[in-house]
Order: C-alpha cells, then sequence, then structure tokens
C-alpha cells in the first residue's frame, strides 16, 4: 500500500529556492516509484518572511510545520550589504535558522562527507589522499556558544558564553556512539580541553557515556585545531567524529570540500519529533539566479530525509545511486563539469530511471 508523507518546505534565499525546487522535481519523479505520495507544503523562512511578514520564522510558519513529517529546507540569508544584516541579532536570518532547529528539538546534526569511489579527481586533495574518506560528522546543534548565556555586546565588551549541561552532551554521544555500531567502530570526539573546562566536561560526560553504555566502540580524543589539520591531511584517520556547535560548524565547512566542493554536502538535523533536513552551504548570494548552484547537498539531504524521517531506505539508495551516477558522468560547473544546475536535475531525473544495486546503508 503506498505511504504518504507531508513534507514542509522552506525554500529560503537566494540559491534557496533553486535548490528546493530541484530536490521537489526529483522526489516527485521518485515517489511513484517507491510506492510514496508525497505532499508538499511551501512556508516562508528566512529573508523571504522578513521581507513577507516582517520577522524570519513566523507565526504562520511555525503553526504549519506540526502538520509536517519532515521538514526541507535551501538557505537562507543575504551578501553582507543587504538590509537583513542590518537588523538587530535577535530579527536576522540566522537567528531565525536557531530558533528553528530549537523550536523542532533538532540537537543532533549528521553531516556525512564521503569521497566516492571513482569521483576522487573531483577532490581538491591528492586522489591517494582523498580515497576512502568517508566521515560522519555529528554536530550539537542547539547547545553550546550558540545558546549559552549571557550574550550581548556594546561599545567596549562583547561576550559569548559557551555551556553544556550534562544531559546535552549525554545524549549527543549517544547518537555518535550508536551510528558507529553502524559503521566503523570508531568515535573521535573534538574539543578544546587543553584549554577550556567545558571542554573538559565534554570529554569527562563522553568518556562516561561510552563505559557505561558503548564499551564497544572505540573512543579517541583530538583537540579542534589537531582535528581541521587532519581533515585536510589525513581524512581517512575519521569514522565518526562528534563535537560541539560551534567546532562542528567549523570542521564541516573544511570536510565540505574534501569531495570537491562545499555544494556537495547533506545533513539532517535530528532528535526531536520532526526531522530538519538542509545542505550544508548557505544562500550563495554571488551565484545566485545563474542556474550555477550544485544541487547534490540539496538532493543528499532530501535521500537523508526519506531514510531518517519517512522509513524509505530503499527510496533514499535510489536517490543517492542516481546523484553518484550523474556526477560519474557529468558532474556540475563548480566541480569542472559542464552542467548547470537543470541539466543536473534533469541527469539525476534519468538516472532515476536506472535500476540500482542494492547499497549499503550508511
Ligand atoms: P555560502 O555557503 O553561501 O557560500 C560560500 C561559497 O561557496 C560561495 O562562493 C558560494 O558561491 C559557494 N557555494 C555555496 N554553496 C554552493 C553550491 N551549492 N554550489 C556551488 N557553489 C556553492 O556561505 P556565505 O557566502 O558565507 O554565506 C551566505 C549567506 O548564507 C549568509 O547570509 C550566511 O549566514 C548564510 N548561511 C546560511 C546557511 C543555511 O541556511 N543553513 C548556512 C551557511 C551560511
Ligand atoms: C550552518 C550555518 C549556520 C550555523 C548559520 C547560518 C546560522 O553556518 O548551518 O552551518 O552556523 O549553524
Ligand atoms: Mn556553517
Amino acid at each position: 500500500m503506498s505511504r504518504t508523507a507531508h513534507v514542509a518546505l522552506l525554500p529560503g534565499d537566494y540559491v534557496g529556492p533553486e535548490v528546493t525546487d530541484v530536490a521537489r522535481t526529483v522526489l516527485e519523479a521518485l515517489a511513484p516509484q517507491a510506492d510514496l505520495t508525497l505532499t508538499f507544503t511551501e512556508l516562508p523562512f528566512g529573508g523571504a518572511a522578513i521581507d513577507a511578514h516582517g520577522e524570519p520564522f513566523p507565526a504562520p510558519t511555525r503553526a504549519a510545520l506540526a502538520d509536517a513529517d519532515a521538514v526541507l529546507l535551501g538557505a537562507v540569508g543575504g551578501p553582507q550589504d543587504h538590509p537583513w544584516n542590518a537588523l538587530p541579532r535577535e530579527q536576522r536570518v540566522e537567528s531565525g535558522l536557531l530558533a528553528l532547529r530549537a523550536h523542532l528539538g533538532v540537537f543532533a546534526n549528521l553531516r556525512p562527507v564521503v569521497v566516492h569511489p571513482g569521483l576522487e579527481r573531483l577532490s581538491p586533495l591528492k586522489p591517494e589522499v582523498a580515497e576512502g574518506t568517508d566521515v560522519l560528522i555529528v554536530r550539537e546543534l542547539t547547545g553550546g556558544i550558540y545558546f549559552g548565556t549571557p550574550s550581548h555586546a556594546d561599545a567596549t565588551r562583547g561576550v559569548s558564553t559557551m555551556v553544556y549541561e550534562r544531559s546535552e552532551v549525554e545524549r549527543i554521544a549517544r547518537v555518535a556512539f550508536d551510528a558507529a555500531r553502524g559503521r566503523g567502530g570508531t568515535v573521535t570526539s573534538v574539543d578544546k580541553a587543553n584549554v577550556l573546562d567545558v571542554s573538559q566536561f565534554w570529554r569527562d560526560v563522553v568518556i562516561g557515556v561510552r563505559e557505561a553504555e558503548f564499551p564497544d566502540v572505540t573512543l579517541e580524543h583530538t583537540y579542534v585545531d589537531a582535528a581541521a589539520m587532519k581533515l585536510a591531511s589525513e581524512p581517512t584517520a575519521f569514522d565518526v567524529i562528534v563535537t560541539g556547535n560551534l567546532f562542528g560548524d567549523v570542521l564541516s565547512d573544511l570536510a565540505a570540500v574534501l569531495p570537491g566542493s562545499l555544494g556537495l554536502l547533506p545533513s539532517a538535523s535530528l532528535g526531536g519529533d520532526v526531522g530538519l533536513f538542509e545542505p550544508v552551504h548557505g544562500s550563495a548570494p554571488d551565484i545566485a539566479g545563474r542556474d550555477l548552484v550544485n544541487p547534490v547537498g540539496m538532493l543528499g539531504s532530501a535521500a537523508m530525509m526519506l531514510r531518517h524521517a519517512l522509513q524509505a531506505p530503499d527510496a533514499a539508495d535510489a536517490l543517492d545511486a542516481a546523484v553518484q551516477r550523474a556526477l560519474a558522468d557529468d558532474p556540475t560547473v563548480d566541480l569542472g563539469g559542464t552542467r548547470g544546475t537543470a541539466a543536473f536535475r534533469d541527469a539525476v531525473v534519468d538516472a532515476l530511471a536506472v535500476p540500482t544495486p542494492a547499497r549499503t546503508p550508511r
């Protein structure tokens, strides 16, 4: 019997609507063959919502999310000189994104970084260094310095506070250890415990969770500066990385370029009743409206939605495989290929028609 799922689509700004349009078209092509009925509601969010409603996460959008099985978000924000950025911080686009994550309670942000066999040439690293890269970054998303108080600035001083409660560290550590069990069996916890009390606390709690609940998983610890270096020089040293909100933000943009472009990286944010799925990249105002945005990160996020929120792992595998086939055939312009956004979308839809071999779930 066909299953029905309702997706809240938040296109956002600049390239955001371009990538969500691609995702919708591809999902609509995929749904019948996966025996899925998908319905979509487009909701204002981000800068577009500031223009239409005076705030980035308006009440009607918030209310409509209650009916959704999953939320698919494009990207939000404007160029640095946009009037949206002159608003007080709490009214800005980025604050709306943090409010959305907090509202959904999605504390676990999964950012997989894979250099696929045969696509090593797309990496800016030497192919032999990039080969075999398969890292899952588990970023804590609703705590840490992004949400800690006090937080304020005046003419003489700026203050932000990094706070982690025991329960927050325990639950994100569990997500990472659990993921490691289904993969390489190793978690690297990234912190700055040589300097920050909050990081020493993080490390101690992660060690405790492993000892009590996951003794079969290998746990390593790396300082964030060394982790950045190692991600760029020896990415295959990592299996699952678990880290706080700010370190995870920085490391995931670094890791995102290992496969070749920031535009490739998907994410899933889980832990609440409704999952949030968004590419790691931003609204890329510099390339918006020119058929240049790489939709792969968005399509990967749609696949994660099928896998994690809509219980459709076969459809997720089919989508991932179609994207890989299109990439191998001729990638997008940012990767040195010739395809624009629309041509790549069409290639993925065509590739969906080809039966796919079963793949190992990640
Ligand atoms: P960005 O990720 O938008 O762009 C960084 C660079 O990568 C740009 O040169 C851009 O052209 C390129 N790029 C990004 N995505 C690409 C894609 N899919 N295909 C090809 N090239 C791509 O980061 P930024 O310029 O620092 O930020 C722009 C705006 O986006 C800001 O307002 C920022 O706050 C916001 N932002 C939003 C999110 C989000 O919505 N989740 C994430 C990051 C940044
Ligand atoms: C991301 C983005 C956001 C973050 C910004 C836009 C608030 O950079 O999703 O990585 O820092 O979390
Ligand atoms: Mn980021």
